[in-house]
């Protein structure tokens, strides 16, 4: 036993050094294919290029959200968000209502920001890479009366700002009015209080 689980760490070690370059490489034809064990291999190996990535420009949230709590085991496909892993993490004022992930009557409180790593998988270059860092401010009804108080942002992956057309996100996160327009983590990732 003790002998098999040494040639096993040591194959391991063998594996993680000679996939430093290709750790980001896919096999699959969907991304909704990809399995845990395979998006866990991804977010290690690109993680640290994402958060350095974010707070390139010094932005507030791209060099501070990491800190906050995270809302998922891990990162995963939903769908829209143009079929990128996502990750949310929620800073303290969401936090305690966002991990409820109540259905009906959810009314963030203003201050709330959520900040959404991304991954983007390119089934035709067969690889993984860092996306946007998408985000979402609760500013209130007075600053943010077209999208019902919610401010919408991004930043790219080298830390820029990206522009972003707040009738294009809002249209979609219309869709959940009753969980104050929020759409949260596919399920089986969620973590709970
Ligand atoms: C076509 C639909 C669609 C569009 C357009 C869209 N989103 Fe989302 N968004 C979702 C869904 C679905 C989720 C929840 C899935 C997940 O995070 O795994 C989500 C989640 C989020 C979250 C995490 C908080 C939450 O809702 O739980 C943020 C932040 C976010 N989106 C920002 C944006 C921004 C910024 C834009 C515009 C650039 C945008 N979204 C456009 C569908 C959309």
């Amino acid at each position: 036993m003790i002998r098999k689980f040494a040639l096993a760490a040591a194959l391991t070690v063998v594996a993680g050094a000679a996939s430093a370059q290709d750790c980001t490489a896919i096999t699959v034809e969907d991304a909704f294919d990809l399995d845990e064990s395979q998006i866990n291999v991804l977010y290690d190996c690109l993680q640290e290029k994402m958060a350095t990535g974010y707070a390139k420009e010094g932005d507030e949230i791209g060099t501070n959200y990491r800190s906050w709590a995270p809302t998922a085991s891990r990162p995963a496909v939903a769908g829209p968000h143009g079929n990128r892993l996502l990750n949310t993490y929620a800073n303290d004022v969401a936090a305690e209502q966002y991990l409820k992930f109540e259905e009906e009557g959810v009314e963030m409180p203003v201050g709330s920001i959520l900040a959404k790593e991304s991954i983007t998988v390119s089934i035709k270059k067969k690889a993984a890479r860092p996306g946007p860092l998408f985000i979402m401010t609760k500013v209130g009804l007075d600053e943010a009366p077209d999208t019902a108080g919610w401010l919408y942002a991004g930043l790219q992956p080298n830390g820029k700002v990206m522009k972003v057309k707040q009738s294009f996100c809002h249209d979609c996160h219309a869709g959940w009015e009753d969980q104050d327009f929020l759409g949260y983590p596919v399920e089986e990732v969620r973590l709970g209080q």
